[in-house]
């Protein structure tokens, strides 16, 4: 998905192009999980929803030309629809004109988001100091890339101790197994900041062992505060069938897995194999 410059011509803002598997696949996921998390969220008297790389909220399929909803309207809908709806819907992206688009449309759509313009590392500290400690916290974080989305993202929600918050995290299959011999390489590298300490854990060896490693390794620093992956791991391919990313579910509550795990393993694209 590039910066947006086509304008759908039902609203007059812009909207992203994206890749047919995306809308497929990442959009129903999401939509699932939120319509089927409805009955735990109302539970709770604050909802929120998190959304820190949400792009202008409408996206165009490349291949067919359609305009469809993207992440943070999917969400905000799917939840009004619902006896729960979200009570706080924070939206960001480091692009201006796309979270303007965003916030224009969330509030077409009835929801009052709180939108944030800046780079997830900057926007997850302040997304994660308006929610409510004790309410039930959706975070959906779809980035293009594992720069985009330094661990740091994360601990800003660690810090702020949220009793209940689940993540949702577009994982870059792609990025990981194009780069993971540069990364080495390097002396530097935004591996530092992806997944602190990954150095001390990862060794030079097979690349297929490497992206391995380095996964489970990232997987265990969230474990650390508790949260476990869901065993559900959808992969998402490109139009080649290429692997682009993993959409994962990290969560402390196994009821949420148990809700992500019954949503995604419809997927036909299957989960990783490591
Ligand atoms: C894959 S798109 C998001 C698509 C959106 N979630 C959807 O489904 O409609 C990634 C978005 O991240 C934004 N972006 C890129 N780098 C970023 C960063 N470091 N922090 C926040 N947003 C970033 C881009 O402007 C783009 O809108």
């Amino acid at each position: 998905m590039k910066k947006p410059a086509r304008i759908d011509t039902s609203d007059g803002l812009p909207v992203a192009e994206v890749g047919e598997w995306s809308v497929e696949l990442k959009h129903r996921l999401l939509r699932e999980y939120v319509d089927a998390t409805w009955g735990v969220r109302s539970k709770y008297q604050h909802r929120g929803y998190v959304d820190l790389f949400s792009g202008p909220g409408r996206v165009e399929v490349k291949t067919t030309g359609q305009i469809v909803d993207g992440s943070s309207l999917i969400a905000w809908r799917a939840s009004a629809g619902s006896k729960a709806p979200y009570t706080s819907v924070i939206v960001a992206d480091s692009d201006r004109e796309s979270t303007e688009a965003c916030d224009t449309r969330l509030k077409r759509a009835g929801c009052m988001p709180r939108t944030l313009v800046g780079e997830a590392r900057e926007t997850s500290r302040k997304a994660a100091a308006e929610l409510d400690r004790f309410g039930l916290h959706l975070v959906f974080l779809d980035p293009y890339n594992l720069k985009a989305l330094p661990f740091s993202v994360f601990e800003a929600f660690f810090e702020r101790d949220l009793r209940h918050v689940d993540f949702i995290v577009h994982f870059s299959a792609n990025d990981l197994q194009r780069n993971l011999d540069s990364f080495l390489a390097e002396e530097t590298s935004i591996m530092d900041d992806f997944v602190p300490g990954w150095r001390a854990h990862v060794t030079m060896r097979a690349r297929d062992q490497m992206r391995g490693t380095t996964f489970w390794y990232w997987v265990s620093l969230f474990e650390k505060h508790g949260f476990q992956i869901a065993k559900e791991a959808p992969l998402i391919r490109g139009g080649t069938r290429q692997p682009l990313y993993w959409l994962v579910l990290l969560s402390r509550h196994p009821l949420a897995a148990n809700i992500w795990n019954s949503v995604a393993d419809k997927s036909p694209q299957g989960s990783f194999g490591f």
